[in-house]
């Protein structure tokens, strides 16, 4: 039996997983697995949640919760997701676990040992204003590259360059927006330079690798590889197994990577065979898969393969086929919160192969893929269930209310060596196709088998010939049949749930992975009584963004501004003149002086209106409005996550407006003050539905209700989080 190690990147559990994973990492390895275990093989599919590093440690505290905690929460939250959609690892871990720190550790010493890890001191980035070191994602600032202002410390998520501290431009303490200096400090340091030959032999023959991998793994080598730290100053991780080391631990990405094969010795703990995992990491002629989002190419194709040859008597990744990111309206589909594309929504709400469909049909495999309502509709409409959904329950229920039993074929060899040649076909490209895990082209080629059912179908037209000739009919049928056995099989990887549906309404009693891939071809025996056909697929809708209740909001376009000058308005009392930095300067006329006297304003960071048709207020020009929320006598400004720059975007999910608005239609909104009940609930005076931004911790957020008296709200937030007052403000307050 042919072994084979298929590798899946670890998804941080510090937040849920959505769509995005699942269709770049987490559902090509189980289809893939699936595959594999039809063909009789012994896949072993490993991997867990990282729960480790600064991802972790940064949500944790937004959260008020333990980094452990944080991180068993969103573990257990993941695992669910995985096992709802129907993906099978061999074993889903995570990496705070005795057993992986156990294996990194003696990783770690054995590099040490041989030579390939050495202590320099180096400089770090250090907040003066909260006396610390600020590791990875404790910084940001702008990419020196690509120019995105939200690059962290150690990477810039854009365009995927890596930085030594101080290469990032106007950097920031994430906390308290400091610029940081830089430290002295000592830490441990991979000495990838000394592989880079041993690399570039490797990847020779690599030439099998998907083009974008190999362009991007060249180009790392061509640059010439720079030793890396791979400890941190922190407290949460895997220790560093040394005296003296205690305030320090391993670098999220270095545990992170020996994970797969932490993961795999325990799966061979669980099953009682200590030893079962050198069958697939020691056996040189056993191939090992990594299945990986584009950002992670490097630690898979240069950093993890330095390590393996390191340490040695490892077999190095054989393919890392990576694919490219599922976007959502083109940004990342993390980004869009408040759009139910969470899995858990998904999953109540639609059959779990209508997902699996999906995203395998509309897969990142070569380029970036958008993911639309409109086009998750018509796909699962029209090829789903339309073409392999009719063709099964067309064919199983005629032959059900007519023979209810698989009939008995009495046509000329020809006739059914034709038909089974083109399930031969279409297995052998199935076959090839998944072999090289290309998915939607395997994927394809089953559809294309269902289209042919249909043709098929048509052209023998069972209806007429039922009433002519019974045996004749019975005998298309047959074949019929057969090629629902053999759509069964092949779409099982995609499609499980369905796939075992039709198995067993053609009467098989048993699982069909278990009948294996030699089932696609097989001939099916005459008289296996039918079960009574339901259909397996059933089409969806898809409620429209254009009929939200909350369509109203879609006009306006907020802003995080900060308040960069105030002054008294010469000509009215009450008004204040302030100028406000939304990304640019604007003029602001409020009627605040009352509650904010003086200078209060200054320096503070607030929500503005930004696209409000500018009017004259006592001679003066207002470019916008501050949002601020308004119960009697109490007045208070919004205030924007911590860490919120100027100009960034306040989004509730919607689309932002993009033409001057109206005051009188900006008052026509109905916006208020919630206090946070639980992650989908929310106090306005009474309580309604609203996804709460994960991870925030704030007691009071501001919320868009589509009217005064609707049950669900949609709360403002920025990537950092929601948008909040103080608690003192009632639940229900104005916002105006
Ligand atoms: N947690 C990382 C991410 O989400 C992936 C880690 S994959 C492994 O980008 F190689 F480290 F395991
Ligand atoms: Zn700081």
């Amino acid at each position: 039996m042919v072994k084979v190690l298929v590798c899946v990147a670890w998804p941080y559990s510090n937040s849920a997983i959505h769509l995005g994973h699942v269709a770049g990492s987490l559902l090509p390895p189980d289809v893939f697995s699936k595959y594999h275990r039809l063909k009789g093989n012994e896949p072993l599919m490993v991997g867990g949640s990282d729960q480790h590093g600064t991802p972790v440690t940064v949500k944790a505290e937004k959260e008020g919760l333990t980094p452990e905690q944080l991180a068993d929460k969103y573990h257990y939250i993941i695992k669910k997701a995985i096992e709802d959609l129907d993906i099978e690892y061999s074993l889903y871990t995570k990496t705070h676990n005795p057993n992986h720190i156990e294996v990194t550790q003696d990783f770690f010493l054995t590099l040490l040992d041989k030579g390939y890890l050495y202590k320099k001191s180096t400089l770090q980035y250090y907040c003066p204003q909260c006396a610390k070191f600020l590791p990875d994602r404790y910084v940001e600032g702008k990419c020196p590259d690509c120019g995105n202002e939200k690059a962290r410390g150690d990477q810039c998520e854009k365009c995927g360059k890596a930085f030594e501290p101080g290469e990032l431009k106007e950097a920031r303490c994430i906390h308290c927006t400091v610029a940081p200096e830089l430290r002295e400090t000592e830490h441990f340091f991979l000495k990838l330079s000394a592989f880079q030959d041993r690399l570039l032999d490797w990847v020779k023959d690599k030439d099998y690798w998907k083009p974008s991998v190999q362009l991007f793994t060249r180009n790392w080598l061509e640059a010439g590889l720079e030793d890396r730290p791979i400890t941190r100053d922190m407290n949460w991780g895997v220790p560093v197994p040394l005296e003296g080391w205690d305030n320090k631990v391993i670098y999220v990405w270095f545990d992170a990577v020996i994970g797969y094969l932490a993961a795999s010795k325990e799966w061979s703990k669980l099953i009682g065979q200590p030893d079962a995992w050198k069958a697939w990491w020691q056996d040189p002629s056993v191939k090992g898969y990594y299945f990986l989002g584009k950002d992670n190419i490097p630690f898979h194709t240069i950093i993890w393969p330095s390590m393996l040859m390191g340490y040695g008597g490892l077999n190095l990744p054989y393919d890392v086929p990576a694919n490219e990111f599922l976007t959502f309206k083109g940004d990342k589909l993390s980004k869009s919160r408040g759009v139910s594309i969470d899995i858990p929504t998904m999953v109540q709400k639609f059959q779990v192969d209508a997902i699996r469909y999906y995203l395998a049909a509309n897969m990142p495999e070569n380029k970036d893929a958008d993911f639309s309502w409109e086009d998750f509709e018509t796909k699962v409409n029209n090829e789903l269930v339309a073409t392999l959904g009719n063709f099964y329950h067309r064919v199983l229920s005629f032959t059900y209310k007519h023979f209810g039993e698989v009939p008995e074929f009495k046509g000329t060899e020809a006739e059914r060596d034709e038909i089974m040649g083109v399930i031969a076909r279409t297995r052998d490209e199935v076959d090839a196709y998944l072999d090289k895990c290309e998915f939607k082209r395997a994927l394809k080629a089953v559809m294309d088998l269902a289209q042919f059912g249909n043709r098929y179908f048509d052209s023998v037209g069972p209806w007429a010939l039922i009433k002519k000739d019974r045996e004749r009919c019975g005998t298309v049928l047959n074949l019929n049949l057969q090629l629902v056995k053999a759509l069964a099989v092949l779409s099982y990887p995609f499609l499980p749930r369905s796939a075992q549906g039709a198995w067993n309404l053609l009467g098989y009693g048993g699982k069909l992975v278990e009948a294996g891939w030699g089932g696609v071809s097989s001939v099916l025996p005459e008289h296996q009584k039918l079960k009574e056909p339901v259909p397996l697929f059933s089409k969806i809708m898809v409620e429209k963004e254009e009929s939200s209740p909350f369509k109203g909001f879609g006009a306006l376009n907020l802003k995080v501004g900060e308040v960069v000058d105030v002054q008294d308005h010469p000509n009215a009392d009450s008004l204040l003149l302030l100028q406000v930095d939304i990304g640019k300067k604007i003029q602001i006329v409020a009627g605040l002086k009352k509650y904010y006297p003086g200078d209060a304003l200054r320096g503070k960071k607030v929500v503005v209106v930004s696209n409000l048709k500018p009017a004259k207020l006592r001679g003066y020009e207002s470019q916008g409005m501050l949002l601020a929320a308004d119960a009697d006598e109490m007045v208070q400004v919004l205030s924007p996550p911590a860490g919120s720059l100027p100009g960034d975007a306040v989004s509730s999910g919607m689309t932002q407006g993009d033409k001057p608005l109206e005051y009188k239609d900006f008052q026509k909104l109905t916006i208020r003050i919630a206090g946070v009940m639980g992650k989908d609930r929310v106090n306005v005076g009474r309580e309604v539905r609203c996804a709460v931004p994960e991870g925030t911790g704030a007691k009071k957020i501001a919320v868009f209700l589509p009217a005064p008296e609707s049950d669900e709200a949609l709360a403002l937030f920025t990537d950092k989080g929601a948008v909040t007052v103080d608690e003192g403000v009632p639940d229900g307050a104005t916002v105006r």
